[in-house]
């Protein structure tokens, strides 16, 4: 079943925590969700290592350039969701995850200078197109973007992103305390304390519309799919 890869050649661009939100709230809606943690730093395990992980998600950390292939066909077999969370270099286990991908999500600030950073992944993204000669559907994530303002730098990337034909999410994963509190104490939004962490609501309402989002894409990459083969 469907495979969600989280790619971005930078380093705090929000993989991981995008990873970790979109794969409780799935996992919360009662579907079972393996994390393949595929970043040699580990920072899903780490998160599944501490309480409050739902039981329908399982993390996988043994994996390995050399397994990663397996490891998603694998999953992919068992579960309705498998997410993999890269590290931020391009490596061979990053080309590898991308080609098995029904999706990437490349998850970027709203700065130029993380706008290249997102074009250097999405170069890799259509380098693997051609390479396994198949349509690999991606998408932009805004993160870590303000939910009171709309800055005009972002708004400017937002555009020439369009321009260039990159798909960008509608949903974004705003700057939010939540987003990094479940790092800290473990769980899922929901099993946080509204009094010591602020703008929970927002936080959560923003997890469930880009697990929404991300759904709907997937559908309708399958229906493409399903076209093209009748
Ligand atoms: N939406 C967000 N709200 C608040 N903090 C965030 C958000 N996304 C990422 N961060 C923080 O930014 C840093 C980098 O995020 P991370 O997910 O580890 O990026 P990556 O996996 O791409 O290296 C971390 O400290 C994380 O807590
Ligand atoms: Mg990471």
């Amino acid at each position: 079943m469907p495979t969600i890869v989280f790619a971005s050649p930078k380093g705090g661009a929000g993989k991981s925590t995008s990873a970790v939100v979109l794969a409780t709230e799935l996992a919360r809606r009662g579907a079972e969700v393996v994390v393949i943690d595929a970043d040699p730093n580990r920072p899903v395990s780490q998160w599944a290592g501490r309480p409050g992980r739902p039981e329908t998600l399982t993390v996988l950390a043994e994996t390995t350039e050399a397994s990663i292939i397996d490891d998603i066909e694998a999953a992919a077999a068992r579960v309705p969701f498998v997410i993999v969370d890269l590290e931020g270099t391009a490596s061979m286990t990053v080309a590898y995850a991308i080609s098995r991908a029904d999706l990437v999500i490349v998850p970027t600030q709203g700065s130029q200078l993380d706008a290249a950073e997102a074009a250097k992944a999405i170069r890799l993204i259509r380098q693997q197109e051609r390479a396994f000669g198949r349509r690999i559907p991606y998408a932009v994530l805004l993160t870590r973007t303000s939910a009171a303002i709309r800055p005009r730098t972002l708004q400017h990337i937002r555009e020439e992103m369009e321009r260039n034909n990159v798909p960008v999410l509608n949903t974004q994963m705003h700057e939010r305390e939540a987003f990094r509190a479940i790092f800290s104490f473990g769980g899922v939004l929901q099993s946080l304390n509204a009094n010591q962490v602020s703008g929970l609501d927002a936080a959560m309402k923003n997890a469930q519309a880009l697990a929404v989002e991300v759904v709907d894409l997937l559908k309708g990459a399958a229906r493409e799919r399903t076209e093209v083969t009748a």
